[in-house]
């Protein structure tokens, strides 16, 4: 087959993102594919339709890749890609947003506060939880302007920083736990959980070191949780997955709370991080795929 694979582009997340792109694309040549990679612009749609492939992997995170956009000018092109479509993309982009959906589905969520750059005043703001808390850009990944503050001078500053991000910003409350993450994958209708992933960060938290720097966590896999808990995370991926209305794959992440507590989900990503240190495919290899016969059945499965 004739696979374009688009990786780069112009989000916080584009070194991410050049990562997961080269091993997509070393995974498909490996299969034997053509495989022709896009440092994506927006400006290239024409060089991308001019390529005339059979199916698109985007192999993009966050703006103008993982948030709905790409994906509809794809749609409206008659364009095959991997993975979810417009809405879910967009959904599951604005994390407040998707939360909505997560508490109709009877996921637990933490507690939150929106905030609107146009609308933000500092001295109108009345946090309803206390510290730490969690500050966040509303649609960005990665942990890119994320902070998490022990009092009201650093939350203050993480509103700052998180607003130069975003024009929403996210203020939630902070659930001490295990982090863990449960990828998705099948066909529309038919998805289900691969193994629990659990997350041990070699600094605080897990942050953009933790997450990409070699050697910044250990994931074991399975995650070291109860049967019933797991049982109960994979359920909530699948129906978290569902009610966004992904398709193909995702990567739904939770934290399980320390004191015993329902898991709580954090988000799904659309469009998870395949590079060498990311969960994904860590969970794909528990049940057997490697990374190429991962990266294989998610075309597979988008062309269904
Ligand atoms: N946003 C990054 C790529 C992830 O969730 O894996
Ligand atoms: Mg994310």
């Amino acid at each position: 087959m004739k696979i374009a694979v688009l990786y780069g582009g112009v989000s916080a997340e584009r070194e991410v993102s050049l990562s997961s792109g080269k091993q997509i694309m070393n995974a498909l040549e490996s299969k034997g594919h053509e495989v022709i990679g896009v440092d994506f612009h927006p400006d290239r749609l024409e060089e991308i339709i001019g390529l005339n492939a059979d199916i698109v992997f985007i192999g993009l995170h966050g703006k103008y890749g993982e948030d709905g956009k790409l994906q509809s000018l794809l749609d409206m092109l008659k364009i095959p890609y991997v993975g979810s479509g417009v809405l879910a993309s967009a959904l599951a982009m604005d994390k407040a947003r998707s939360k909505q959906f997560f508490k109709i589905a009877g996921i637990r969520t933490a507690n939150e506060l929106v905030l609107e750059k146009k609308l933000y005043s500092e001295d109108q703001l009345d946090v309803p939880f206390g510290y730490p808390l969690v500050v966040k850009p509303n649609h960005e990944g990665s942990t890119i302007g994320l902070t998490i503050a022990q009092n009201k001078n650093e939350m203050l500053s993480g509103i700052t920083s998180a607003l130069l991000h975003d024009h929403t910003v996210m203020v939630e409350e902070f659930i001490s736990g295990k982090e863990v993450t449960v990828a998705v994958m099948g066909e529309k209708g038919k998805v289900s959980a691969l193994p629990v992933v659990e997350i041990v960060p070699k600094n605080a938290y897990y942050d953009y070191e933790s997450k990409y720097a070699e050697g910044g966590s250990v994931h074991y896999v399975p995650a070291r949780l109860d049967d019933r808990t797991t049982a109960l995370l994979q359920k909530q991926a699948v129906l978290a997955h569902e009610v966004l209305g992904c398709e193909v794959y995702s990567r739904v992440d939770f934290i399980v709370p320390n004191d015993g507590s329902a898991p709580v989900i954090l988000e799904v990503n659309t469009l998870p991080g395949m590079t060498p240190t990311s969960l994904f495919p860590d969970a794909a290899k528990e049940v057997g795929l490697s990374y190429p016969d991962m990266i294989e059945k998610l075309i597979q499965l988008s062309l269904q």
